[in-house]
């Protein structure tokens, strides 16, 4: 389900070089080093210049939340649905996440603050994108990748 929605969607990983601590400095407290690839320069640039197209807020499975206890888990779930984390931090309940994704065949990028608490089992998330349009089925992809999460 998730990988034919994925294929469907046509997202890919950049293949660019990659400097954790620009962002961590930029974008805020404790994030730490994420398995991804991305130059963190484009992402705050961005992250910076792009309104908020959909801030939403997401239930998480039980299963879910107790996948979290190890955070790391949740980047790699995500990573099969072509979603990437460039940063993460936070200390349960409070966990924060940046992904991206990008579609393959436009130079469309799709940007996500994704911040969740474990307590009330929420994640608030932001989508930023370069094609507006297309952010209503990226948040789609997003929330089914993340209610799939710990099954
Ligand atoms: C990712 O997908 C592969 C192949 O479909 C699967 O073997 C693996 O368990 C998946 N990993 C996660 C974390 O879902
Ligand atoms: C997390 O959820 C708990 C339980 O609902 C709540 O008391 C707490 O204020 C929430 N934390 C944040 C940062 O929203």
């Amino acid at each position: 389900m998730v990988s034919s929605v994925g294929q469907h969607f046509l997202l890919k990983l950049f293949l660019l070089s990659f400097k954790l601590r620009l962002i961590t400095d930029r974008l805020g407290n404790s994030l730490r080093e994420p398995k991804a690839s991305l130059d963190p320069s484009t992402f705050q640039q961005k992250w910076r210049q792009l309104p908020i197209s959909i801030s939403q807020e997401y239930s998480l499975s039980s299963e879910g939340v107790r996948a979290l206890t190890t955070p790391q888990t949740l980047p790699r779930h995500m990573q099969n649905s072509s979603i990437h984390c460039i940063a993460s931090g936070g200390q349960s309940p409070n966990l924060k996440f940046f992904f991206y994704a990008q579609k393959a065949e436009e130079s469309s990028t799709f940007l996500v603050e994704c911040l969740i608490n474990t307590s009330s089992s929420k994640a608030q998330i932001k989508i930023k994108a370069d094609d507006q349009t297309a952010s209503q089925q990226f948040s789609s992809l997003f929330q089914t990748a993340l209610s799939n999460f710990g099954s």
